[in-house]
């Protein structure tokens, strides 16, 4: 049969939230300190066995700055998936989460499986949004998203962040 399945996934957040950097460790195993900010979007693919099936992952990860939000829907259109990062460690960053949530709630694809992650979780003594019980996980719960904490430092969770897109190819 068919085995070979092509997600694509996008990734939405503020500048800095470390969108760049989850992809990066996802895609490389890396992590560095002084990411630089991107610009415009940029591609990644990943080829992974995903039960019986080849998945191969095409990643835009896109660039948080204003500037670039017009760009965004063409990146979005047609994602499977979509995973919106924020940084624990910014409050600013989690309100840009939820626009962006509202937003694909709005404009998206009604099929796509939308992912919350607050990256940045080793950085526990600089945290503003709390997680479990709390402001993040109910906003998750009420509009019907995955949620994880990561860090692309030390690669928490960094395989449970594909976990809606493993979800949306079994449904498939
Ligand atoms: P834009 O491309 O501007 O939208 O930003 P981005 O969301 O891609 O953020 P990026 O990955 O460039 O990360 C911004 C900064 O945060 C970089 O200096 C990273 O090293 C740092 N960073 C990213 N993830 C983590 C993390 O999990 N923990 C810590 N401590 N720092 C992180
Ligand atoms: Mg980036």
């Amino acid at each position: 049969g068919n085995n070979n399945i092509n997600a694509k996934l996008v990734l939405l957040g503020d500048m800095g939230a470390g969108k760049s950097s989850l992809v990066l460790r996802f895609v490389k195993g890396q992590f560095l300190e002084f990411q630089e900010s991107t610009i415009g979007a940029a591609f990644f693919s990943q080829t992974l066995a995903v039960n019986d099936a080849t998945v191969k992952f095409e990643i835009w990860d896109t660039a948080g700055q204003e500037r670039y939000h017009s760009l965004a829907p063409m990146y979005y259109r047609g994602a499977a998936a979509a995973i919106i990062v924020y940084d624990i460690s910014s409050t600013e960053s989690f309100s840009r989460a939820k626009k962006w949530v509202q937003e694909l709630q709005k404009q998206g694809n009604p099929n796509m499986v939308m992912a919350l992650a607050g990256n940045k979780a080793d950085l526990e003594e600089k945290r503003k949004v709390l997680a479990e019980a709390s402001r993040s996980r109910v906003y998750a719960e009420e509009n019907g998203l995955f949620f994880l904490e990561t860090s692309a430092k030390t690669a928490a969770n960094r395989e449970d962040c594909l976990e809606p897109s493993r979800h949306k190819i079994q449904q498939e």
